[in-house]
């Protein structure tokens, strides 16, 4: 049985369906917080499997050690957590106390386990900040964080890499995640942000579903080909799949190294126009936007090496940027049915 935290949002989502293709028992633990219920039968509709699903906080600890013992839990991918950077800035506490302590939480089952539990950490491209050199590879320094987020991650890789020394035969393998976008080809799941999107494609397919009256790219004055912000947009089944790539990876004690990174990127950038541009192909829409301010603690650019990933943990994206692009527009046309 394989535990997925924050199994119902939308990385965890997709990441379970490729789990139960893969012939993997899943059982998900979520507390609703920022994901709905219903993504349980999206699951099962993508996968023909329903999952097993416990709600809960992962910083009840004693309804998560009673979880330990009803399921025989043989790996961990973990999810759960807090992702908003705004928010994280106007709630730090929140975000430390929430996302290190439900990390400190399942690393107290895995130590009171009798053989250790392999994990897969949910991590981002975040910790790289404005990268000196590009594209980025695991190997690039580290930044300091510019928002609590960004620290929780940061400070949840730190605490696992001190904590394989410490528990014979502990494997981890941390994911850092550039930007993932899509949905599954059933769209039966995909990105379900509740309130107010925050990330880009949601606010296209939102604004040309007639949502928001327009969208504001934010700046067209850095130092890019066309002025907008580049980042590496990533199909989530693409992102997805390497998850289960990395499970593999841990279960069969393949591992280098106890404690191991990868960047999880197309090792392509794209610009905010290019999206756009992308979303107008796929669509055949012309999308209402204008251009916008800088938004405070953008990076200029960001894209992933993925030789690392390629190479070594065995796994290369299969999806373009218009595929991705195209099934969430699929998914935003389901859902503006669904509220007609
Ligand atoms: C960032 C982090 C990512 C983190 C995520 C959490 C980096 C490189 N990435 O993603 O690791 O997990 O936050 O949410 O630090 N944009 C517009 N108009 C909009 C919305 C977005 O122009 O209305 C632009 C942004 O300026 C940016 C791009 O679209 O250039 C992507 O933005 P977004 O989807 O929010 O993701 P990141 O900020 O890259």
């Amino acid at each position: 049985m394989i535990l997925v935290t924050g199994g119902l949002g939308f990385i965890g989502s997709h990441t379970v369906v490729a789990l139960q293709e893969n012939g993997y028992d899943v059982v998900i633990v979520d507390d609703l917080s920022n994901s709905s219920i219903d993504v349980i039968d999206g699951i099962e509709a993508s996968s023909g499997i329903r999952p097993l699903f416990e709600e809960m906080n992962l910083q009840n600890s004693i309804a998560l050690s009673s979880l330990f013992q009803k399921h025989k839990i043989k790996g961990i991918i973990h999810f759960a957590a807090f992702k908003a950077v705004g928010e994280s800035i106007q709630k730090p506490v929140a975000y430390y106390q929430n996302n290190l302590g439900s990390l400190l939480n399942l690393l107290a089952e895995v130590e009171k386990a009798t053989s250790p539990i392999p994990f897969i950490f949910s991590s981002s491209c975040t910790v790289y900040g404005e990268a000196k050199e590009l594209p980025i590879t695991e190997n690039t320094p580290i930044q300091s964080a510019k928002s609590p987020y960004g620290n929780t991650k940061q400070i949840g890789e730190e605490i696992l890499s001190d904590t394989v020394h410490a528990i014979d035969g502990f494997r981890v393998i941390s994911l850092r995640y550039f930007n993932p976008i899509g949905a599954h080809s059933s769209i039966a799941i995909g990105e379900l942000p509740l309130g107010r999107p925050q990330n880009l494609v949601p606010i296209i397919t939102q604004t040309a579903a007639g949502i928001f009256p327009e969208l504001t790219v934010f700046g067209n004055d850095y130092p890019t080909a066309d002025g907008t912000n580049i980042r590496d947009y990533i199909h989530v089944m693409d992102l997805a799949e390497a998850h289960v790539v990395a499970l593999e990876r841990v279960l069969e004690g393949k591992s280098n190294d106890a404690y191991e990174v990868f960047n999880l990127g197309t090792g392509k950038g794209s610009s905010v126009l290019e999206v756009i541009q992308s979303f107008e192909r796929i669509s055949g829409k012309k999308l209402s936007y204008k251009i916008g301010a800088r938004r405070e603690g953008d990076v200029i650019a960001a894209y992933a090496d993925t030789t690392k990933a390629n190479n070594i943990l065995g796994w290369k994206t299969k999806r373009s940027l218009d595929e991705a692009v195209a099934s969430a527009w699929e998914w935003e046309k389901k859902a503006m049915k669904f509220l007609k």
